[in-house]
């Protein structure tokens, strides 16, 4: 049986002070989850998260590392230095950080080499632009964005990363008006399934976290994760509210 993992984006959103009322308010809430929680944050909450954090079953990440580990990258953040304060998790390639940052899938490949091979746990994010879902290109783009990220990565690395689908179209703050469906996020999630069985194997492929993510809320969270092969979500929006994200955590109670 796979593990649902419900993981908060945060986005560019919260101060420390939020973040610690955040987790104050959340951690009643979830105490007794069988899921695994996560919060992905900033990189300015992330030590006074990780403190506040301590002792409770809610697990902190970041939202993006360099592939480095050092050197004249003015800005960046390091693998080595999110795990040197004990971060757990980290987003890597969300369609943001690809769409603004010049996130390609080569470094998304460097990135994720570069995060297991530090014991963090990554959550890849792959998935399609609207145009590409009505020009039938979908199937095509979401596969080869997963072929690519993963390319070069033993069957025991592939394990260990967390997938997750998110249509472009789908997310929230981008203003299609379009959600995806329980059944057209299962699908997709099936076709990047399918495609690691063929590459990695049916063990591997059974035992790979895909998560959904785009829209996600309290309201549809019940629906999308009792799909067969929808292993929890990458909630943006939803996840800022504590309330809001202990309703989605505790979808099954
Ligand atoms: P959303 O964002 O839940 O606000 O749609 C999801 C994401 O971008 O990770």
């Amino acid at each position: 049986m796979r593990k649902k993992v419900i993981a908060g984006n945060w986005k560019m959103n919260k101060l420390p002070n939020d973040a610690i009322e955040f987790i104050t308010e959340l951690t009643p809430l979830v105490k007794n989850s069988e899921n695994e929680v996560v919060l992905c944050v900033p990189y300015t909450d992330l030590f006074y998260s990780l403190l506040h954090a301590q002792d409770t079953n809610i697990k902190i990440g970041a939202q993006n590392m360099h592939f480095e580990e050092r050197g004249a990258y003015t800005g960046e953040v390091s693998g080595e230095m999110l795990k040197s304060i004990g971060v757990e998790y980290v987003i890597i390639g969300h369609s943001e950080r690809r769409a603004y940052y010049n996130e390609t899938d080569e470094t998304v490949n460097k990135k994720l080499k570069k995060a297991l091979s530090l014991g963090l746990k990554p959550i890849v994010c792959v998935g399609e632009t609207l145009s590409q879902r009505e020009n039938g290109l979908a199937k095509d783009v979401v596969i080869t964005q997963t072929k690519l990220a993963l390319q070069g990565l033993k069957n025991e690395e592939v394990e260990k990363i967390i997938i997750a689908y998110e249509p472009i179209w789908s997310i929230s703050t981008i203003s299609t008006g379009k959600t995806a469906t329980k059944e057209d996020a299962n699908e997709a999630i099936k076709w990047i399934r399918k495609e690691i069985e063929k590459i990695y194997g049916s063990e591997v492929s059974e035992n790979v976290i895909i998560q959904y993510g785009g829209s996600v809320k309290s309201g549809n969270a019940k629906d999308l994760f009792e799909m067969s092969d929808i292993d929890g979500g990458l909630v943006g929006g939803a996840s800022l509210d504590a309330q809001e994200f202990a309703k989605i955590v505790n979808y099954n109670v």
